[in-house]
């Protein structure tokens, strides 16, 4: 059976290298790795690349930046003819991104059964194009692997069937543990001390496409730049707005960070901001405070169990946060089942004990 494996942003490369070296571990190569160039500069998607030991794409479908559908299509074009010329028995896809939606629907269209890993999270937030990702993904897809029991229940409930989820843990996480040892280790930019600087990260567009809503984010954690440096590696959604925001002078603005040194300033870090969805679960594991500016979460495990803290992106609820965890310390949350490095084993196990299904 021939696999294609698709990754297209940022947070997709970190869930799909633990996936591609299993299916190496094993010997396995009929595993074709396919790059639908939704991200496309180097620190947002080749030098990701070069930290997980994957090789070059076999296929870089070029769909680059564009409307929601402008980048869609694109990637639904090139990928149909990428599954004429290889064909492939099965689509793995990851994550919730336009890139996993376009290529879930356009294989289901030629008969070629898929898997979503990360399948069942579920904001509730219909104004999140993620979650529109979510929804139409896990409705075809053929194999649906879990990241947590809440996720499953998720999909119980919208009636997939039982014989098609599996919980599997979290592939993103697998990353994590191979790499945190030597993150941890690598010297931190100058001036930063362990455990007394705090990461910010922003990049949804409710948070930054709006220049009134970024600025009040960026003046309400002036309340932890007063005591701590922040360091803020910008996404490029939100670099081009912040030229007309003051900014904090204890506010460290810097490029995108590869993932082994983000993995290490988060890991080193007292505290973290974030809007991001994968960041939450990191900073689980790790053990840092995280809190999130958005309302809602699809990753509500991350709140219950982990060190997660929801504010939305209103100044006062950040305040009150950061000035909590500032005064607390650290919030020790627990691990969740299955996020034990191993989760990219139990999806290949499943992957090559099926066989392609008539769609
Ligand atoms: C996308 C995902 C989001 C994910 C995020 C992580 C969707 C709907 N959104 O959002 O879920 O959390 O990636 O980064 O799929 N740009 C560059 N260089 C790049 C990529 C993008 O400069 O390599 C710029 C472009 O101007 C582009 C903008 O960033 O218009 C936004 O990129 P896009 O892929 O549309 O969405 P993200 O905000 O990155």
């Amino acid at each position: 059976m021939r696999f294609f494996l698709v990754a297209g942003a940022r947070p997709n490369f970190m869930k799909v290298a633990p996936i591609f070296s299993e299916f190496r571990a094993r010997t396995y190569r009929d595993v074709m790795l396919v790059h639908t160039g939704q991200h496309y500069d180097r620190n947002m998607s080749g030098d990701f690349l070069t930290d997980f030991g994957l090789p070059e794409p076999d296929l870089n479908l070029g769909a680059g930046a564009g409307t929601h559908a402008q980048q869609t299509a694109r990637v639904m074009v090139a990928f149909e003819e990428a599954c004429h010329q290889h064909r492939p028995d099965w689509v793995v896809v990851v994550g919730d991104v336009n890139s996993t939606m376009a290529c879930a629907i356009t294989a289901k269209k030629l008969g070629i059964p898929v898997a979503h890993v990360e399948a069942g999270l579920r904001s509730g937030d219909m104004t999140m194009p993620e979650e529109i990702n979510r929804l139409c993904t896990d409705a075809i897809a053929d194999l649906l692997f879990t990241t947590d029991k809440l996720a499953s229940d998720n999909l119980r409930r919208e009636g997939v069937a039982e014989k098609k989820i599996h919980f599997v843990g979290n592939t993103m996480i697998d990353t994590l543990l191979r790499h945190v040892d030597h993150a941890r280790a690598l010297a931190l930019p100058e001036g930063l001390e362990r455990n007394r600087y705090a990461v910010l990260t922003l990049h949804r567009p409710a948070n930054v496409d709006q220049e009134s809503v970024l600025s009040g984010i960026l003046g309400a954690v002036e309340i932890v730049a007063d005591q701590i440096p922040i360091v803020f590696p910008v996404h490029p959604r939100t670099a081009s707005k912040l030229a007309a925001i003051r900014v904090h002078p204890n506010i460290r603005i810097s490029a995108p960070a590869s993932y082994i040194r983000f993995l290490g300033l988060v890991a080193n870090s007292r505290l973290v901001l974030t809007d991001s969805g994968g960041i939450q679960e990191e900073t689980t594991v790790l053990g840092v405070p995280c809190i999130t500016l958005r309302s809602n979460t699809e990753r509500p495990i991350t709140c219950e169990v982990g060190t997660n803290i929801l504010t939305g992106n209103a100044p006062e609820r950040i305040r009150s946060a950061a000035r909590a965890v500032l005064a607390d310390g650290m919030r020790r949350g627990r691990v969740p089942e299955k996020w034990d490095g191993h989760a990219a084993k139990r999806i290949v196990e499943v992957l090559l004990g099926a066989h392609p299904i008539p769609c």
